[in-house]
């Protein structure tokens, strides 16, 4: 499908909130994310600069806090383009339908943290366009047998390495997908998935027409929905096609913050 990309702002995290600490390996990154942490007493992220070239797109590690309670903090880590908003500029420039993968978000931030305390053994989570994998991530480890899926390779080659580092690779694949084309939503384990995570791809109102159609179908296979989306310009479409449906009653599904969850239809 075609879409003109549109440049969607930077996520809001102020860049004050993110340390940035100089390392020269993978798991001498991850120690010294935790440690700055812990110095910085930062409650978002911290980033660490890693040279990690896979592919053609370089990345670096960032170091996602889903709880600042404990000491050090608990959190994964996964892995985006080095240079973010360049790896977008760049991708628009070159014309790319889905130039935004490179990116974590922050609505897959919330969800993260919403699901990081969830009980999901035994579920089977399939998420869309899944960028860097992070809510996909945070699925696994809480137990949950996880599909990530985009139409950027790139994006599945990263979520792979976060899930490698956060020893979920046994629990999570990735496979190209996608949500708008008329292919049944994949299985999850040779099963229909139980949880479906969808974040921030409400931005343009073509994509969320078909994530909220992709939604009606999730909803109608007996899956929960879990939205992730900070307010993009695609969210009256979406409220739209699902009010349309009868989902949420009269007024709709609404959102708590950037988060919506909804529950599949019939109750299961
Ligand atoms: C703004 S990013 C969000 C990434 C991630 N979910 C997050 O919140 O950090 C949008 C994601 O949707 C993917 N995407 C765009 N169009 C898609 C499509 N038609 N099917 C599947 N994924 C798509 C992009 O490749 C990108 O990873």
């Amino acid at each position: 499908m075609t879409m003109k990309p549109i440049k969607l702002a930077r996520p809001t995290t102020p860049a004050d909130d993110i340390v940035v600490v100089r390392t020269s390996s993978t798991d001498v990154a991850v120690d010294a994310a935790v440690d700055a942490a812990v110095d910085a007493a930062v409650d978002v992220a911290v980033d660490v600069a890693v040279d990690v070239a896979v592919e053609e797109r370089p990345l670096r590690a960032r170091f996602v806090v889903l709880d600042d309670g404990p000491s050090p903090p608990t959190g994964v880590v996964v892995y985006e383009a080095k240079d973010p908003g360049q790896a977008v500029d760049t991708a628009i420039a070159r014309g790319d339908p889905a130039p935004y993968g490179a990116v974590l978000w922050d609505s897959a931030t919330a969800l993260a943290r919403r699901l990081f305390r969830a009980e999901l053994q035994g579920r089977r989570v399939l998420e869309l366009g899944c960028g860097c994998g992070l809510v996909g991530v945070v699925c696994a480890t809480r137990g949950a047998l996880v599909l990530c899926t985009d139409v950027d390779v790139h994006t599945l080659v990263a979520t792979r390495r976060a899930a490698t580092d956060a020893a979920v690779a046994d629990r999570l694949s990735t496979a190209v997908f996608d949500l708008c084309g008329a292919a049944p939503l994949p299985l999850v384990d040779a099963a229909p998935a139980t949880d479906v995570i969808i974040a921030d791809v409400l931005y343009e109102p073509m994509l969320a027409a078909a994530a909220a159609r992709r939604t009606l179908e999730a909803l109608a296979m007996g899956a929960r929905v879990f939205i992730g989306d900070p307010d993009r310009a695609g969210r009256q479409t979406f409220l739209r096609v699902l009010r349309e449906a009868g989902v949420g009653g009269e007024l709709g599904p609404t959102f708590d913050d950037c988060v919506c969850v909804l529950q599949p239809i019939g109750g299961g």
